[in-house]
C-alpha cells in the first residue's frame, strides 16, 4: 500500500519544486510565464513524479535527491500534453478541468510554453544536488526518453497511425514510446538516485514498461467509457479522430485482456522485491484508474 500520508508528502514536495521552478508572471514575458503555470499547476495525477519517489524508496534513496527528478519528468510531461493538445496534434480543447493553453492563451505562446517547459526539464536536472555523474545519468535518461526514441518519436507513430489499422505490435510499440518512455525513465530516475544495481534496474524497467503499456491502455478505453468531468478531458475524440488505440484494434474486451495481461506483469516484476509497496500501488492504479 501507498499509505496516504506518503503519498501526501510525495506531492507536495513535487508541487513545491514546481512552483518554485517555474518562473513568476510578473517578470516579462508574462505571457509565456503565465501559459506555462497554466500547464503545469493545479491539476494533474502527478504519477510520474509519485513513479519517481516510488522508485527511490524502493531502492533506499534519500528523499530530498528525488525532487528534481519528480519536478523534471512532470515539465516534460507537461509540455507533451500542451503540444498533445494543439489543433495540429489532437485538437483539445480541455486539459485537467481547464481549457487547454492554446484556448486560454494563444496558439503560438503554447508552442513557446511547451518549448520552455521542456528546456526548464534539463536545467532543473543540471542543477540539482546531487553528485554529476548522477546528474548525467538523470539527464541522459530523461532526454532520451523526451525525443524522436522515445515520446516525441511516439507521437510521431500516433499521428502516421491516424486512420491507419496497425498490427498489434506496432500499436504496442505506438504506446511503449508516447507513454511508456517517460513512465520508464520516472521509474529508472528514482532508481539511479538509489544506486539500485543492474539487476534491480532491469527488474524495475519491466515493470515500468508494463505499467506505462498498461497506463495508457486504460486511457484508451476511458477515452470510450470514462466521465469527462472526472477525467477533466474530452471523451470519445479517439474514435472521431480516427486514433489507432487497443479497443479500436480489439474491441473492448480484447483491450481489457491485454490491460489485465500488462497488470499480472507489474505483479511479477515486483515479487519479492523489498520496500516495493507503494510502486505495487502505483501500478494497481495506473491499470485501474478511472481519472
Ligand atoms: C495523459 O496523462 C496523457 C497520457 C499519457 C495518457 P495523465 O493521465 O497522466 O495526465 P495528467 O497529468 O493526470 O493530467
Ligand atoms: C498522449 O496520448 C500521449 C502524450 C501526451 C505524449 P493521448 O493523446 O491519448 O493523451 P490524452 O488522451 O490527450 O490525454
Ligand atoms: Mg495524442
Ligand atoms: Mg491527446
Ligand atoms: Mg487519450
Amino acid at each position: 500500500m501507498l499509505p496516504e500520508a506518503e503519498r501526501a508528502r510525495w506531492l507536495q514536495r513535487v508541487e513545491a519544486q514546481l512552483e518554485a521552478a517555474l518562473p513568476r508572471t510578473t517578470l516579462e514575458p508574462t505571457r509565456l510565464h503565465a501559459a506555462m503555470r497554466h500547464a503545469v499547476l493545479g491539476g494533474g495525477k502527478r504519477l510520474r513524479p509519485l513513479l519517481v519517489y516510488a522508485a527511490g524508496a524502493a531502492t533506499g534513496a534519500d528523499e530530498s535527491r528525488l525532487d528534481a527528478p519528480a519536478a523534471a519528468v512532470e515539465l516534460i510531461h507537461a509540455f507533451s500534453l500542451v503540444h498533445d493538445d494543439l489543433p495540429a496534434m489532437d485538437d483539445d480543447d480541455l486539459r485537467r478541468g481547464q481549457p487547454t493553453v492554446h484556448v486560454a492563451f494563444d496558439e503560438a505562446t503554447a508552442i513557446l510554453a511547451g518549448d520552455a517547459l521542456q528546456s526548464l526539464a534539463f536545467e532543473l536536472l543540471a542543477a540539482a544536488h546531487a553528485d554529476a555523474s548522477l546528474r548525467v545519468a538523470w539527464l541522459a535518461t530523461l532526454a532520451q526518453a523526451t525525443g524522436a526514441a522515445g515520446m516525441c518519436g511516439g507521437q510521431a507513430l500516433d499521428m502516421a497511425a491516424t486512420g491507419q489499422r496497425l498490427e498489434p505490435a506496432a500499436l504496442q510499440q505506438v504506446h511503449a514510446l508516447k507513454t511508456g518512455a517517460l513512465i520508464r525513465a520516472s521509474v529508472r530516475m528514482g532508481a539511479l538516485a538509489g544506486h539500485a544495481d543492474a539487476a534491480t534496474l532491469a527488474r524495475l524497467d519491466d515493470y515500468a514498461a508494463a505499467l506505462g503499456l498498461a497506463f495508457q491502455i486504460r486511457d484508451d478505453l476511458l477515452d470510450i467509457e470514462g466521465d469527462s468531468a472526472q477525467l477533466g478531458k474530452s471523451t470519445g475524440k479517439d474514435q472521431a479522430q480516427e486514433k489507432s488505440t487497443y479497443p479500436s484494434l480489439l474491441g473492448m474486451d480484447g483491450a481489457r485482456t491485454e490491460l489485465a495481461r500488462q497488470s499480472q506483469r507489474i505483479t511479477d516484476a515486483l515479487a519479492n522485491l523489498p520496500g516495493a509497496d507503494a510502486l505495487r500501488t502505483l501500478g494497481h492504479f495506473a491499470a485501474q484508474r478511472s481519472h
